[in-house]
């Protein structure tokens, strides 16, 4: 096999932090979806050939089976260690919003609760309860003696007074029990209020830092038994819960996907619709390489389907989401951070106000769609391009076959004895560019990196340059007069 390993060239990324990007990379998104299984299979064969580059989303429901491919890849010692991959993931358009933060009697957030009053941003709270038992937690709230005299004078526990306490202040909240009496009482936040004298009492709680309203947290430190989570979930939807909180650090996605899976076979709820899910990267990773921001798009939060529908789209504020990704980058969550579907104007505008810059912007590139313009403007401001269905996605929703039916490219595959799609990742690499292609079948994988060893001839690259020209993956679903993103016209800044 070490003969047949395919050495791909690396480009290095402004962070200046962890390896470079392989300048061929596999994309997972298939459309329509496939079975886990396949894709992870597709991934071991892919590192197989040579792969070092994995592209996934929140959005293409490939980041776990990328996750456990990779994990396998190194039992099985086709890789040494997660080190010697590169692996980019999105955040998804809806989980564009910084409004999650901490809120309880002992960190109120007047300043910033008014900020997002007037700004029409909900605030959804976690550590609620002081997150008591987390490493990021603290019992100062379960101790607090103020709460305890309040709850003890109206008969109820301090979570029943901290979550009603939340709930009058007009914000949504994420409440963590994997026990069925304590879900219980959580929920008993309705029928009684707290009297003025008691919310006054509860307003001079000396402060200190430590959706829908009210959802169930899963993060559990140390971890327990998958089976407790999901046994937690579901006693939860029986008892009326319909926001779920999860992330891949919690190691509680898989089985709260399971939970909800047999919660529709039990017929406690009747679609998946009913429930409003929040996660982050979905990958069992420790960290990714490069984190994307998938479009310049907000959505309301929990709406994951794609196309997305017109009323969920919201204006974006891409410098709390930059700032965000910043952050993500501080915390060593990812080692370079970077945007997708950007044109050269929303990127100087992030380029005005950021710390990091950009160190990727992943656009669809191809000899049908070349991006002259932001290559250039990429170029100048050391950003890389790498190029998404650099094949045209033929098969997929969003693609067509014109890019590997061009008369052009098939007249200069045929006099190279190489495929349409080799001249394209070829066009693609010449260009600067690093490729995301995305096969499943082994053969095809073999094939397209086998690209380094030839290069086109300047008349080649010539007819290609003269290729008409044409955005295919335009972004129409996000586009509508009565919504934040009026034209497509304004989506890409003119840039079509
Ligand atoms: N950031 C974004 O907004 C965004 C948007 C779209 C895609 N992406 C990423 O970019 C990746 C690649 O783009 P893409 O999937 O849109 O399109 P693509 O790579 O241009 O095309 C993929 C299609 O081409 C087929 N194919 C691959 N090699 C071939 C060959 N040698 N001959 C004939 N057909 C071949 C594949 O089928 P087989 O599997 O059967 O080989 C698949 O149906 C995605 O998977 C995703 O990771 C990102």
């Amino acid at each position: 096999m070490g003969e047949t390993l395919i050495s791909v060239p690396d480009i290095p990324l402004s962070s200046g932090i962890g390896r470079g990007i392989p300048v061929v990379g596999l994309g997972t998104a298939a459309d329509p979806p496939v079975a886990f299984e396949v894709i992870r299979n597709a991934v071991l064969e892919a590192i197989e050939v040579g792969y070092r580059h994995f592209d996934t989303a929140a959005l293409y429901n490939s980041e776990q089976p990328l996750g456990e491919a990779v994990a396998e890849a190194i039992r099985r010692g086709l890789i040494k260690s997660r080190e010697e991959l590169f692996i980019t993931s999105k955040l998804w358009c809806s989980d564009a919003h910084p409004e999650h933060v901490e809120v309880n009697p002992c960190w109120q957030q007047k300043k910033l609760r008014e900020f997002c009053r007037e700004n029409g941003i909900l605030v959804v709270a976690y550590a609620a309860l002081g997150a008591v038992g987390t490493f990021y937690g603290t019992n100062r709230v379960m101790e607090s003696e103020v709460l305890k005299e309040v709850a003890d004078a109206r008969g109820k526990t301090i979570p029943e007074v901290c979550l009603r306490w939340a709930y009058e202040q007009g914000i949504g909240v994420l409440v963590k029990s994997f026990n069925k009496d304590r879900m219980k009482q959580n929920l008993q936040l309705f029928s009684w209020e707290l009297s003025e004298e008691e919310s006054k009492k509860i307003s001079e709680i000396p402060q200190s830092r430590a959706c829908l309203v009210l959802g169930l947290g899963t993060a559990a430190f140390p971890p327990v038994e998958p089976e407790i989570v999901k046994q937690a979930v579901l006693e939860a939807i029986k008892l009326g819960y319909r926001h779920f909180d999860t992330a891949p650090v919690y190691q509680t996605e898989q089985v709260l996907g399971e939970a909800i899976a047999a919660a529709l076979a039990l017929g406690l709820i009747k679609s998946r619709d009913e429930l409003f899910v929040t996660s982050k990267l979905n990958l069992k990773l420790e960290y990714l390489d490069l984190y994307l921001v998938h479009w310049p798009v907000c959505l309301k939060p929990g709406s994951f389907e794609y196309p997305s529908k017109l009323e969920n789209i919201l204006s974006l504020d891409i410098k709390s989401v930059w700032t965000a990704m910043e952050e993500c980058q501080t915390l060593g969550l990812a080692k370079s951070i970077g945007v997708s579907n950007f044109s050269c104007k929303k990127l100087g505008d992030i380029l005005a106000f950021s710390k990091t810059p950009p160190s990727v912007n992943q656009v669809e590139l191809n000899p049908c769609w070349q991006q002259r313009k932001l290559l250039k403007f990429c170029k100048a401001n050391g950003i890389v391009v790498a190029a998404f269905s650099p094949l045209g996605a033929v098969g997929t929703s969003w693609g067509s076959n014109r890019v590997m039916e061009s008369d052009v490219l098939q007249e200069i595959a045929k006099a190279k004895c190489k495929s349409v799609a080799q001249i394209c990742l070829r066009w693609g690499y010449e260009q600067g560019a690093v490729v995301v292609m995305k096969s499943f079948n082994k053969e095809r994988l073999k094939a397209n990196a086998d690209i380094f060893n030839w290069e086109l001839s300047e008349e080649e690259s010539k007819k290609i340059s003269d290729i008409p020209q044409s955005r295919g993956h335009r972004g129409e679903e996000f586009i509508s007069p009565d919504g934040p993103i009026k034209s497509l016209e304004e989506f890409w800044d003119g840039e079509l």
